[in-house]
């Protein structure tokens, strides 16, 4: 039985992710999809918002859905998961990559990452010009599930009142 641990912003979670989610289910027989919490940095949706919005995308008893605060590693080690997975779309997030998958090793012991890399028809698709993209009212249709789109609509008729 091996255990995945897939983390990350998910702020928000894209079809990018959940193609690597898909296909990770391929190489793990469960994946718990961690959530980081990262009080410096402001995200659009909160740590409970972008957990909900990934428990409504991706219905699967396989998955389970978490957040988590501090290392990733203490965070891997108390779920036992036995792999960290992460997405890869190509050179431009190879360096931060190699240099987290490094760190993490260090830090880890024991902990593996692999990664797999996002289906082609997904590798311009990030949460962050999701994001800029719906704040300006683009279409942001295909990139995201349907309940995130909704959400994504929904914050930015907020933050125009
Ligand atoms: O989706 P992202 O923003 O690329 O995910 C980055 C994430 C959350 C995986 C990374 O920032 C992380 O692991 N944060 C937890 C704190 C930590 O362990 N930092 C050291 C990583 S080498």
């Amino acid at each position: 039985m091996k255990l995945g641990l897939y983390p990350g912003s998910f702020d928000p979670i894209t079809f990018g992710h959940t193609n690597v989610i898909e296909r990770g289910l391929n190489v793990v027989d469960r994946l718990v999809i961690g959530v980081a919490i990262n009080v410096q940095k402001r995200t659009l949706f909160t740590p409970e918002e972008r957990v909900e919005l990934i428990r409504e995308a991706i219905p699967d008893s396989r998955v389970e859905v978490a957040s988590f605060e501090g290392l990733l590693v203490d965070y891997a080690r108390s779920q036992g998961a036995d792999v960290i997975l992460r997405g890869l779309r190509g050179v431009a997030d190879f360096e931060f990559e190699f240099q987290m998958a490094q760190m993490n090793r260090r830090l880890g012991k024991g902990v593996e990452t692999v990664f797999l890399m996002t289906g082609q028809e997904h590798f311009y698709v990030s949460s962050q010009l999701v994001r800029e993209v719906a704040s300006f009212g683009g279409n942001v249709h295909g990139l995201v599930p349907e309940n995130v789109e909704k959400a994504l609509l929904k914050r930015f008729e907020e933050q125009k009142k």
